[in-house]
């Protein structure tokens, strides 16, 4: 890799989180009364993803449907079978158990991207079947068609989910 294309990937990784961040600080904002503050984090925000979404095309990282869901899958699996755990065993260890909650909910829904990824993989394109995804507010909990009445991995309402289309 040269250089300049680790460059690329640090400054994604950087955009990336800045563009998180800020959707954090914008509600926080809103939250303390600071209206225009929320508004410019929110405008940086949507800043950061443009210069992410520009990285991401300049290391053409952007490849076809069928090979971006394989990387997907790649990437979710490498999360569940070896990121996460890890990384609850240690939260356990140092008893940071906000740590330890945030990587099981993100450990568990892994699990369920992956299977959602595979199972569009190997019907890409063959089937017709349309429905929207409804994602957990409080673990990500992603589910096909209908919410559950209750998420089964973190016990949040399923009226809550939000509906993706
Ligand atoms: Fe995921
Ligand atoms: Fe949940």
């Amino acid at each position: 890799m040269s250089k300049t294309e680790e460059f690329l990937k640090e400054a994604f990784a950087g955009e990336s989180q800045a563009n998180r961040k800020y959707q954090a600080f914008a509600a926080k904002a809103d939250k303390e009364g600071y209206a225009q503050a929320a508004k410019l984090f929110r405008a940086a925000s949507e800043a950061e993803a443009v210069h992410a979404k520009n990285h991401l095309w300049a290391m053409k990282a952007i490849r076809t449907t069928q090979e971006n869901l394989k990387e997907a899958i790649s990437g979710e699996d490498h999360e569940y079978e070896s990121m996460y755990p890890e990384m609850i065993d240690m939260a356990k260890a140092d008893k940071l158990k906000d740590a330890e909650m945030s990587f099981y909910y993100a450990n568990e829904v892994e699990k369920i991207h992956s299977q959602l990824f595979n199972g569009l993989l190997s019907n890409l394109g063959k089937s017709t079947d349309a429905f929207s995804y409804y994602v957990c507010p409080r673990c990500g909990n992603t589910v096909g068609k209908e919410p559950p009445a209750v998420c089964p991995v973190c016990g949040a309402e399923g009226k809550l989910f939000k509906r993706i289309d």
